[in-house]
């Protein structure tokens, strides 16, 4: 064999392999895409707690407005000795602002007379009639401190 015909041999054997190769990672990478596409793996949202006070700082029946890092807003009411709720302050229905009303024992929007109850389950006014809920935070109270979960920004 002439040293023209091993270099030309060389020279088809890197083409076919690199072709090759080409072809393989992209079948490869085709069908871990494919195979994510049938078995989702990371739908679960990363959370995090985040405190948001201390017991002391609402009597039972108050509650205040927080904020988290990625500027939802919230309606923290004290409903017991180590009890909080914390539900969104935005209606479902159109958008108004809720508040807690203690006396009631229920969250209030003024707009259009939505009620829902501590768990933010609609019960009177559009919302209730549509189905539309507050979404809540889920809190732990440990050693005085009040935590809510939130999704990690
Ligand atoms: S916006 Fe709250 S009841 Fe309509």
């Amino acid at each position: 064999m002439t040293e023209e015909a091993k270099t030309e041999d060389r020279r088809g054997f890197l083409i076919s392999a690199l072709m090759w190769g080409g072809v393989a990672l992209g079948y490869g990478l085709g069908a871990v895409y494919f195979l994510r596409y049938l078995v989702p793996l990371g739908d679960k949202v990363p959370m995090r707690e985040m405190f948001v006070g201390t017991t002391g700082q609402l009597e039972i029946g108050e509650s205040k407005t927080i904020r988290t890092p990625d500027g939802e807003t919230f309606v923290m009411a004290r409903t017991g000795e180590k009890s909080f709720r914390v539900l969104s302050d935005v209606c479902p229905h159109l958008g108004c602002k809720v508040h807690w009303v203690a006396s009631e024992n229920h969250f209030f929007c003024p707009c259009h007379m939505g009620v829902f109850d501590p768990d933010g389950k609609a019960t009177a006014g559009p919302p209730a009639e549509a189905g539309q809920n507050l979404t809540q935070l889920e809190t732990r109270v440990t050693e005085g401190k009040v935590f809510v979960m939130i999704k990690e920004s």
